[in-house]
């Protein structure tokens, strides 16, 4: 066991305490971190004159050799280390003696493993920003060619009225932007650096807490000490986040799982993204949205799980706080995965263009727009809801769509129906007239596409 805390004590911890304690195995991750924070604590110490410049050298040329040998594997994370920070420095020490004993000065384990985190989850939140950008490309493409497929639009997954695919997957496109945004808020929010907090009541060495910040790349230090070594404020925003990532996905996911049933057919999952039954022969499972769908009770998980844990916690360091890692690294690992294949999924999708818009013409889904013409005829609307339903009855009787009725049939109805009422209630008109800002009539969709161009090109994450 290589401890950076033997002296206080007589005897030598029970083993199966060291490994209940210990968090190499998992903290592992944060090497480059650690070494890159370690490497500005330096500078700045050097900068300080708190160690020698030759001191300062001497150490970062041993922390780049350190983290070049972990790369090519020859250093290996054995054991015998109680975490990433007792890692690096006593293989530092072995490496460059004494000066590797001034790397820990004004610094505590409790401020550099805040730290860590925080640069480890910086750049986490840069490289899920880039896989949402691409996943709203891939939105954006299906929207662009999709502009006049008509399909049904669902409330209480009863068929509703018309609208068209680029609309539907236009949704999901809003939904993963406020995703992004949400990212951007979390990571402008927690940049602030807590190096130099120390334990927890800073420290006596005259410490460039602003220099460390700057070197960085924070927008400047955390300005409560004992904030900066308890604050796990911002993996609870970000498992929030990837929650709500996680729930959009699986929404989506549920649809497709709906759309590629034998039911409904509105798409084909392509052969490379769905997986066949062990038993009967003729299956071809979307089991990538299912499993997409089912890791978001994973990721929630952690959410709630970081959540219980901060709650009890008393100021200011506690070892309950390691337990933040496992689940973080987890939910992160899934959401990441989970946006790329379901990108992929999506791309390599083919739409049954026939499908939904057979699925369109029938179930009513022109029926507000009935009655919305004999409001055109000077039906007051709450009359002319009470007409078409009536007429919705009687076609359900007839086992007949609204528009295969003849003209005689509807006057039955309200004589101010005229021959013009087929052309109204068209599903191609249904959709088209609908030209309100956000609707899905082509000028109206072409006007967001527009919009979501250059919603792309603006950059903040990525
Ligand atoms: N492995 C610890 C964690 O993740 C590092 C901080 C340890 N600090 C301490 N005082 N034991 O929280």
């Amino acid at each position: 066991m290589a401890q950076l805390w033997g002296g206080r004590f007589t005897k030598e911890t029970d083993q199966m305490v060291y490994l209940f304690n210990a968090s190499l195995s998992f903290d592992k991750r944060l090497y480059k971190h650690d070494i890159m924070g370690s490497i500005a604590h330096v500078t700045m110490l050097s900068h300080q004159s708190i160690i020698s410049e030759q001191e300062k050298d001497l150490i970062i040329d041993g922390l780049n050799k350190i983290l070049q040998d972990i790369e090519n594997g020859y250093l290996q994370f054995t054991e015998e280390y109680e975490d990433i920070h007792s890692f690096v420095e006593a293989h530092l020490i072995d490496r460059i003696g004494d000066a590797g004993k001034k790397l820990h000065t004004g610094r505590s384990r409790n401020d550099q493993v805040a730290l860590d985190m925080k640069l480890y989850v910086r750049d986490e939140i840069k490289e899920t920003d880039v896989l949402l950008k691409k996943l709203l490309i891939t939105l954006l493409q299906i929207m662009e060619e999709h502009i006049d497929t008509y399909m049904p639009g669902f409330t209480h997954m009863q068929k509703a009225q018309p609208t068209t695919l680029a609309h539907h997957i236009g949704a999901y496109f809003e939904m993963f932007k406020r995703d992004r945004a949400r990212l951007a808020d979390i990571f402008k929010r927690m940049n602030y650096c807590p190096l130099g907090s120390g334990a927890l009541a800073g420290t006596t060495y005259p410490l460039d807490r602003a220099l460390t910040a700057e070197l960085l790349e924070f927008y400047g230090p955390t300005l409560n000490s004992m904030d900066s070594v308890s604050d796990r404020d911002y993996l609870i925003e970000l498992l929030s986040a990837l929650s709500t990532i996680m729930m959009h996905l699986s929404r989506f996911s549920e649809e497709i799982i709906a759309w590629n049933s034998d039911e409904y057919r509105f798409v084909e999952i392509d052969d490379a993204f769905s997986t066949g039954s062990s038993i009967m022969p003729q299956k071809k499972n979307p089991d990538i949205a299912e499993l997409v769908r089912g890791k978001t009770g994973r990721v929630y998980g952690a959410l709630i799980s970081i959540l219980t844990t901060m709650k009890g916690i008393p100021l200011a360091y506690n070892k309950d706080m390691q337990e933040d890692k496992e689940l973080t690294f987890d939910a992160l690992d899934q959401v990441k995965v989970c946006i790329t294949l379901f990108e992929q999924m999506l791309k390599t999708m083919r739409f049954r263009l026939d499908k939904m818009k057979a699925s369109a013409t029938n179930g009513f889904t022109n029926a507000t727009d009935a009655a919305d013409y004999l409001v055109g005829k000077g039906v007051p609307f709450r009359d002319a809801h009470g007409i078409i339903g009536s007429l919705v009855l009687h076609c359900i009787d007839q086992k007949k769509s609204i528009d295969e009725l003849t003209i005689d049939e509807l006057k039955q109805f309200s004589n101010m129906f005229d021959s013009d009422i087929f052309e109204a209630i068209s599903l191609k008109t249904c959709v088209e007239k609908r030209l309100t800002i956000g609707a899905p009539g082509y000028e109206a969709m072409k006007q967001v596409i527009e919009l979501q161009h250059v919603y792309l090109k603006e950059t903040f994450l990525s």
